[in-house]
């Protein structure tokens, strides 16, 4: 099997933003701002914003974080979601997720400006990729892209299979695949024979955030497999495709070390293409 390498592809693109950030300067530009939005207390979460901090610092993006208690309402969170689509210093905003309950994940989503909302999530910029025009693609979708395309994988007339239809990943997964001219399948809980539906793909991409689901049994010989899953197990993190997968499939993207790197490099990406844009 051959490994999707995400730590590679990821360093990559973070270059990338590197150059895009010095060219941006060179032009007498201001440089990109990440405005953070972090409500309530979650490890995982301050992880995560740590991690976008560090990459920031390498490729001259700065950021800040904006805390809420997390007995924040919605309203709490709309006034400063407005105070930072009003700073012309804030480039793009990511409010983190999970929320507390109290708080309506629509109604934020959808008051951020979409031409800062570098998630990618808000209702417009869903819109424009559902109807092929350009606006912000959400990062782990942009990033399985990215990952297939640095590996060489073609995807015009293939067959593709979507396990899992959320709508930070599943949907717009299976859009983007469909842009690129795959013939595409999209399967949820509800599929009746799943792995016989999987094991029509030529690439298949796995959200389902259930640990090592998908089985050997699930996969073409040959196939091109990306693991979108993080899951949490005795401690250590695993994906949603078992290991043994590694055996049939030509193609896996490891867990950690796949899709993860390639979701933060992809925030950066769009962080550094909304300050592009307002500077145009
Ligand atoms: N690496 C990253 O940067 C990154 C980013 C985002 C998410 N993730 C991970 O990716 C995974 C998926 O995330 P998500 O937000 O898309 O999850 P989600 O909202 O929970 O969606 C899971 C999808 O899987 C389907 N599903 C669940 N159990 C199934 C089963 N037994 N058979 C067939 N389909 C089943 C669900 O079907 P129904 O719609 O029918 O319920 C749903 O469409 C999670 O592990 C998450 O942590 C990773």
């Amino acid at each position: 099997v051959k490994v999707l390498d995400g730590k590679q592809s990821a360093a990559r693109v973070l270059e990338e933003v590197a150059r895009g950030v010095a060219e941006l300067l060179a032009a007498g530009g201001r440089p990109p701002h990440l405005a953070a939005v972090l409500i309530g207390d979650h490890s995982a979460s301050e992880t995560y914003v740590r991690g976008k901090r560090r990459d920031g610092e390498k490729v001259g993006i700065s950021s800040s974080d904006h805390r809420l208690p997390e007995s924040a309402s919605t309203e709490d969170v709309l006034r400063l979601v407005a105070q930072l689509n009003r700073d012309p210093t804030v480039s793009g905003i990511l409010v983190q997720q999970p929320f507390p309950k109290q708080v309506s994940v629509a109604a934020v989503v959808a008051a951020v400006d979409p031409a800062k909302d570098v998630d990618g999530y808000h209702p417009i910029n869903f819109g424009r990729l559902a109807l092929s025009q350009p606006g912000v693609v959400a990062c782990t979708p942009a990033g399985v892209m990215r990952m297939l395309d640095d590996a060489g994988i073609p995807l015009a007339g293939a067959r593709a299979v979507v396990l899992g239809r959320s709508n930070i990943v599943g949907k717009p997964v299976a859009l983007l695949l469909l842009a690129r001219n795959a013939t595409v399948t999209i399967c949820h809980s509800r599929t009746r024979d799943l792995p016989a539906v999987c094991r029509e793909a030529d690439v298949l991409v796995v959200a389902v955030g259930r640990p090592r689901f998908v089985t050997k049994d699930f996969v073409r010989p040959g196939a091109a497999v990306v693991d979108v899953g993080v899951n949490r197990v005795d401690g250590k993190i695993c994906g949603d495709v078992d290991e043994a997968v590694a055996e049939v499939a030509g193609h896996l993207s490891p867990v950690p070390g796949g899709v993860g790197p390639m979701t933060r490099a992809m925030l950066m990406w769009n962080t550094l293409e909304a300050q592009r844009r307002r500077q145009a």
